[in-house]
């Protein structure tokens, strides 16, 4: 039910017909954007000749381009790579302005450029191009902990660093910001000589909200039933962290999570497909916010998996087709990360889950939990403002090597809460040393991140409604009552359900703890529909 996928309002292609007004501008851009090409040829020449070499043919097209763009995503944004990006937007837009006068009929071109393209970077496929489909995991180097004039370790964030004192160590730890916190440590104590709790001369003075020795434990932690609370440790090395999602239509809730998410999560896995949970076509439109710039700031983090069939039996039991989402985004997706190791970190959400991101660094910067884990999200309907009871506790992650040996690499099969009876589980045990045993961070009262269900314009939801699955029954997407938007907007206004009923809802303000993502907050009035009721 929570992976509805759907058709795209007609609205949403407005934007296409104006490109025609802007032909001298693209034209520009792709002259532009064909130097920068040039220039790139010259330094670049070795690695990238041959993909290069197809921009010379007669018919340089889009493919190409993106191509060459996409080998740069998965480095840090410069300016060169997002030149190159607007370099392919220009020629895509160009390419679908061929003779068609029809705006669908541009959106289509562009579409099936775009799934040709992604069809052919598919594993498997014989022109598969390994730098452009692939992605680096590298060493996250950021000096997450710091040393205090008085040699106690500390974790940056969790901790008082208010001296001026402080602050001269803050620079010369930038000045080494390249080298890895084993380096850090090895200036002051030898890595293995790590002072054990109990026995330290000095102590980090924790920031409200932060505990433990090390000041990295988050009250999400702290407050958790994690069973090995008193044996956390600080890693040397973080563990790299891939989160794993689908999208449909949850664009805004996608920024939410990205700006959470973005300093703690190493790898976004985004799994889009051109069919709707119901069977039936829909457009690209994530694909296209990710290639007009609308994620930007974060897209050198995402690798994007196109799903581009629909499993068999899916048209008669929905469930099949909404767990096999979930197989192919992690198959598919991890089958292209290079470089993971066990430890590395894998979380997998709905688009409507948020985590947040205390607990995420935690996972990424200690050892000593156990796995699988499961987090504790505050449950909201149709926006933040109408609260549900409790918390929603979603079993989401795992170390990748339990991912592989337990789960047989299937992100559904964790979701499951079935670890123990998985044929790999003793083994993994056995051969890891681990006992296994699942905890959740958070709590039903300290809330470890959000679960926002129906949290979209009365617009959205109706599009939610006519794309899911077929299986989750009564589907009210099926009537016509339930699809009108007055009756939508009235059940925002109410809290109520398609089935007529109302649940209770507890007092909520959004200026309590764990409202809503910060980044919702911080620009209150651009999300204004998410964090009040528009409607009361
Ligand atoms: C989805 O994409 C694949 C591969 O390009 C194509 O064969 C298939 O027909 C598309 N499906 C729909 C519903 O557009
Ligand atoms: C990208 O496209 C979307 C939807 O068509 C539009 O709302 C948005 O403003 C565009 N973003 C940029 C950066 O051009
Ligand atoms: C358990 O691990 C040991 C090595 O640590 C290995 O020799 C043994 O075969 C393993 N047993 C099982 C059932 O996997």
């Amino acid at each position: 039910m929570k992976l509805a996928f759907g058709k795209p309002p007609w609205r949403q292609q407005k934007h296409w017909p104006r490109m025609k007004m802007r032909r001298h501008k693209v034209f520009l851009f792709c002259t532009v954007g064909l130097c920068v090409i040039s220039f790139l040829h010259y330094y670049k020449a070795l690695h990238y000749v041959s993909l290069l070499r197809e921009l010379s043919a007669p018919y340089p097209n889009i493919k190409s381009f993106i191509v060459v763009a996409g080998m740069f995503w998965k480095e840090r944004t410069t300016p060169l790579s997002s030149s190159l990006l607007k370099g392919g937007q220009a020629l895509a837009m160009r390419l679908s302005d061929n003779e068609a006068e029809d705006s669908m009929e541009l959106d289509r071109e562009m579409g099936k450029d775009l799934i040709a393209w992604y069809d052919r970077v598919q594993p498997n496929h014989p022109n598969r191009k390994d730098a452009a489909h692939n992605f680096q995991l590298r060493d996250d180097t950021t000096p997450y902990f710091v040393h205090t004039k008085a040699g106690a370790l500390c974790f940056r964030h969790g901790t008082e660093t208010a001296t001026p004192k402080d602050g001269a160590v803050r620079e010369e730890e930038r000045a080494a910001g390249q080298r890895s916190i084993l380096q850090h440590q090895n200036t002051a104590h030898s890595p293995r000589a790590r002072p054990q709790r109990g026995k330290r001369l000095v102590r980090c003075v924790c920031r409200q909200g932060w505990h433990g020795p090390y000041c990295g434990i988050p009250t999400m932690v702290q407050h958790s039933n994690l069973p090995t609370k008193d044996r956390l440790t600080p890693r040397e090395v973080p563990r790299r962290v891939i989160n794993a999602i689908n999208v449909n239509h949850e664009f805004d809730l996608l920024h939410a999570r990205f700006h959470e998410l973005a300093q703690a999560v190493d790898l976004f896995l985004v799994c889009e497909s051109n069919f709707t949970a119901y069977g039936e076509t829909r457009s690209l439109q994530f694909l296209q916010l990710l290639l007009n710039g609308t994620y930007r700031y974060v897209q050198h983090k995402i690798l994007y998996v196109f799903l581009d069939h629909f499993p068999d039996g899916g048209r008669q039991n929905g469930w099949i087709a909404d767990d096999y989402l979930r197989t192919f985004l992690t198959q598919n997706g991890m089958s292209r990360v290079q470089g993971v190791r066990p430890d590395d970190v894998f979380i997998i959400n709905d688009a409507d889950e948020i985590p947040a991101r205390e607990g995420v660094l935690f996972l990424k910067l200690f050892d000593g939990w156990t796995e699988p884990f499961a987090i504790h999200m505050r449950r909201s309907l149709y926006g933040f403002f109408w609260k549900q009871l409790g918390s929603l506790e979603v079993v989401s992650g795992c170390t990748v090597g339990m991912l592989n040996a337990v789960y047989e690499n299937d992100g559904i099969k964790l979701r499951r809460r079935e670890y123990y009876t998985m044929p790999g589980f003793r083994k993994y045990e056995n051969d890891t040393g681990h006992i296994l045993v699942q905890w959740s961070i958070g709590s039903p009262v300290h809330f470890a991140g959000w679960h926002c269900s129906w949290c979209f314009s009365p617009e959205g939801i109706h599009l939610k409604l006519i794309s899911a699955q077929n299986g989750d029954f009564p589907r009210w997407g099926d009537y016509e009552d339930k699809r009108d938007l007055n009756y939508i907007r009235k059940l925002i206004r109410t809290g109520g359900w398609f089935d007529g009923s109302v649940q209770e809802y507890p007092p909520s303000d959004p200026k309590e703890h764990m409202y809503a993502p910060k980044y919702l907050l911080d620009n209150f009035e651009r999300y204004r529909y998410m964090l009040v009721n528009t409607y009361s």
